[in-house]
């Protein structure tokens, strides 16, 4: 079957590598999947347009309600759409746009989210049909980049040092915005690297706010043992995040985005890395304190638990030993792909009944 696939392909949003991978999944059953950006519509009848060229479209798939699935309202065809990440955050809180996305619900075969947090709100906000909603969690898929020298990585970020191989890096990644308070662990982490050289911090992730890149660029500047590093492709950010002691998640809240599309601490956990996170309910939802990472609520608990992981091998070895089995039971690709498999042949078979 011919399907087309809308979704906010803009850099950043982090929808762009889902939205790959479920292609790729629908494509290994034989499918033709054509993924394209909402950008290119402007209304739903461009894309009633496009559907009916030749040879015609049989289905579609969008990620996103509003963004996304409202271009689908004008087409003939059956489709399923995913909840994207602002749609249940803010979007709803739109009457007219709640409207649209109650519309595009109605329409839908199906419609998916990302967990069963998100169903739940969903279905408390928009009138949907019982049993429409399924839930299926983003597979996890972190792929490495071959060619990646972390000596390289390490003087491009302004660490200077002799003792590469005995170096404790700290990963923070996280975009460059207020949300995600990227400067909270700044001041303490300093303080513990005068006291072991070999422990610091590098923050990574894109410059959101230029507000706030200049004054974590001016802290960073500052502060000893403190680092900022350039945003790379998701591969070598992959591989840094490999090299690293243990992935850093200090956000304060989950930002509008909600961590639908953010999912780092799952990829840190997927490469075997301990991941050490903010006690806030995004985080703790994901993260059992003691059992596959480790949990903390001020600077000075950060650094607690970062010596005991330096000291506790054991410890180590389990947390990451129990954040594998986490992501392989929890975010499995081979399930995802399965279930968008099955919910396509939904749609081809509806494709006949209409
Ligand atoms: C971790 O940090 C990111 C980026 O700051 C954030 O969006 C996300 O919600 C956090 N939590 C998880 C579980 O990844
Ligand atoms: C998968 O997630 C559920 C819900 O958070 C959790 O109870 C379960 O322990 C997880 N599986 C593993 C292997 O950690």
């Amino acid at each position: 079957m011919k399907l087309l696939f809308l979704a906010c392909l803009s850099p950043k949003t982090g929808n762009y590598t889902t939205a790959e991978r479920i292609r790729s999944h629908i494509e290994s059953a034989g499918h033709t999947c054509e993924l394209r950006d909402v950008a290119d519509f402007l209304s739903p009848s461009d894309v009633a347009h496009l559907v009916s060229q030749n040879p015609p479209f049989q289905g579609a798939l969008a990620i996103h309600l509003f963004k996304a699935g409202r271009l689908l309202l004008d087409i003939q065809l059956p489709f399923g759409v995913i909840f994207g990440g602002t749609d249940i955050n803010e979007d709803v809180k739109d009457e007219q746009k709640r409207v649209v996305m109650e519309q595009v619900l109605l329409k839908a075969r199906f419609a998916v989210a990302f967990t069963e947090k998100l169903k739940e709100e969903a279905e408390f906000v928009l009138v949907s049909p019982q049993s429409k909603i399924y839930v299926q969690p983003q597979g996890i898929q972190t792929e490495v980049a071959e060619k990646f020298c972390w000596t390289e990585f390490l003087m491009s970020s302004g660490v200077r040092t002799d003792c590469v191989d005995e170096l404790c890096v700290f990963l923070l990644v996280c975009g460059l915005r207020r949300v995600k308070d990227p400067l909270y662990l700044a001041e303490v982490f300093s303080e513990w690297h005068s006291e072991n050289h070999l422990n610091i911090l590098i923050i990574i992730g894109p410059k959101v706010d230029p507000a706030l890149t200049a004054k974590v660029e001016a802290v960073v500047k500052r502060a000893t043992g403190v680092f900022l590093a350039q945003e790379r492709s998701q591969r070598k950010l992959h591989a840094v995040m490999k090299r690293c002691f243990a992935v850093v998640n200090s956000s304060e809240s989950e930002g509008m985005s909600a961590a639908i599309l953010e999912v780092n601490i799952c990829k840190a956990m997927d490469l075997r890395v301990p991941v050490l996170a903010r006690n806030i309910p995004g985080n703790a939802a994901v993260v059992k304190h003691g059992v596959n990472g480790l949990l903390f609520s001020s600077p000075q608990e950060f650094v607690h638990q970062s010596q005991r992981l330096l000291s506790d091998h054991k410890l180590r070895e389990r947390v990451v030993r129990n954040g594998k089995l986490y992501v392989e039971e929890n975010h499995s690709v081979k399930q995802e792909k399965e279930t968008y498999q099955r919910l396509v042949d939904t749609l081809h078979k509806a494709q006949f009944s209409a």
